[in-house]
């Protein structure tokens, strides 16, 4: 029996997120320039090295494995990808497999991903107008990712929507947004935008709307109650009450939620990221690839690089500056 992951300040690593292709349909401005260049197709992994990377993770311990991108769902057959993962939830090795998606392809691949094992979703939505997710995606159309939505519950999905908390952009859509996810039985979850990427000369500093803000604003509309539950994510909850529904708050920035981190990060081209505020890589590919007849090389290369997990993030608004940012976009670590 190979002992399980724990990195140097004694936290267990038992969830993995894999981003399993850097590109996407949609481009929102806080993760993608417009004229993203993607990686060449030879430098992702394939269906089959994801497959075996994953594997491997699950048998050193790894019990939650959230699929990511860019857009996992434009990935060519990934739906094979995901039924090759339900052997191991099967097997009772794995508690949950799940992706945080934008939605564009759910209707096509709703039912896919309940046969495949899959229980709950995140769908990343920052507003419900249609002109303005027009302009944050800078081409998506909302219809689409509505009825994405749709097939996904009637599927019988549970879905969480991410929305990023962008001052001046969705400020006035606190409570629409609120009701309209009580409505279909759906938790919200918001995020601090993160000062990820080189993306143009947009101010993200100006679009930083703290959370604890937030959840003023809501706390003077609705009666919130702490929960101490958590989903083995970073997010911290509270229950509405006149609502029932769940409210998370992913605060990066403002609460740094690095003590209780479980995670690490795989992106499509094979470098285990043991923070998301941090550059620190270490190449599993090369392990992979080089050895295809015995995994102990992989196996190990994922033991060193556990050992230097560091203890937190470096994201630092309060100095203003290009210090605190990360010059990864979102879509090469898959958030
Ligand atoms: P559940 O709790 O299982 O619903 O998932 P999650 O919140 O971990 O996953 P999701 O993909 O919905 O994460 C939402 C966003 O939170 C990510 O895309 C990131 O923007 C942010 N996030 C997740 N994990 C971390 C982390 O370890 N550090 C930081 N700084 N941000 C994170
Ligand atoms: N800051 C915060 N969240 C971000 N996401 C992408 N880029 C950023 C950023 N710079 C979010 C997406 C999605 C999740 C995968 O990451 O909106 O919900
Ligand atoms: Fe695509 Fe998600 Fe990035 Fe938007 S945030 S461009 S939907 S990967």
């Amino acid at each position: 029996m190979n002992t399980p992951l724990i990195d140097p300040f004694q936290r267990p690593i038992s969830y993995l997120r894999v981003s399993v292709t850097d590109r996407c349909d949609f481009r929102c401005v806080y993760c993608m320039s417009e004229n993203m260049s993607f990686l060449p197709k030879k430098e992702l992994l394939t269906l089959e090295e994801l497959d075996r990377m994953c594997s491997t993770f699950v048998g050193l311990g790894v019990r939650k494995l959230r699929i990511t991108g860019g857009e996992p769902l434009v990935r060519r057959e990934i739906m094979t990808f995901f039924r090759a993962m339900t052997r191991h939830l099967e097997a009772g090795d794995l508690e949950e497999l799940t992706l945080t998606t934008n939605g564009s392809q759910l209707e096509k691949f709703a039912d896919d991903l309940y046969a495949a094992g899959v229980r709950r979703v995140n769908v990343s939505l920052d507003t419900l107008d249609e002109k303005k997710f027009a302009d944050i995606t800078r081409w998506g159309r909302l219809p689409q990712v509505m009825r994405g939505i749709d097939a996904a519950q009637r599927a019988g999905l549970r879905i969480k929507i991410n929305t990023v908390a962008l001052k001046g952009f969705n400020e006035d859509e606190l409570f629409t947004l609120t009701e309209w996810c009580a409505e279909r039985g759906m938790d919200l979850t918001w995020i601090e935008v993160m000062p990820m990427g080189d993306i143009g000369n947009e101010d993200r500093l100006g679009q930083y709307w703290k959370l604890s803000d937030l959840r003023a604003r809501l706390g003077q509309h609705y009666t919130l109650t702490d929960l101490a539950e958590r989903t083995g994510g970073p997010a911290r909850y509270v229950r509405i009450e006149e609502t029932g529904q769940k409210i998370g708050f992913i605060t990066p920035l403002t609460h740094n939620f690095c003590e209780s981190c479980n995670r690490v990060r795989l992106t499509c081209t094979g470098e285990l990221f043991m923070c998301l505020g941090q550059e620190d890589n270490a190449d599993l590919r090369a392990p992979l690839r080089n050895n295809p007849g015995s995994n102990v090389p992989l196996e190990q290369a994922i033991r060193a690089a556990i050992a230097r997990k560091p203890k937190g993030h470096d994201f630092d608004y309060s100095r203003q500056s290009v210090d605190g940012r990360v010059s990864r976009h979102m879509s090469h670590t898959g958030g």
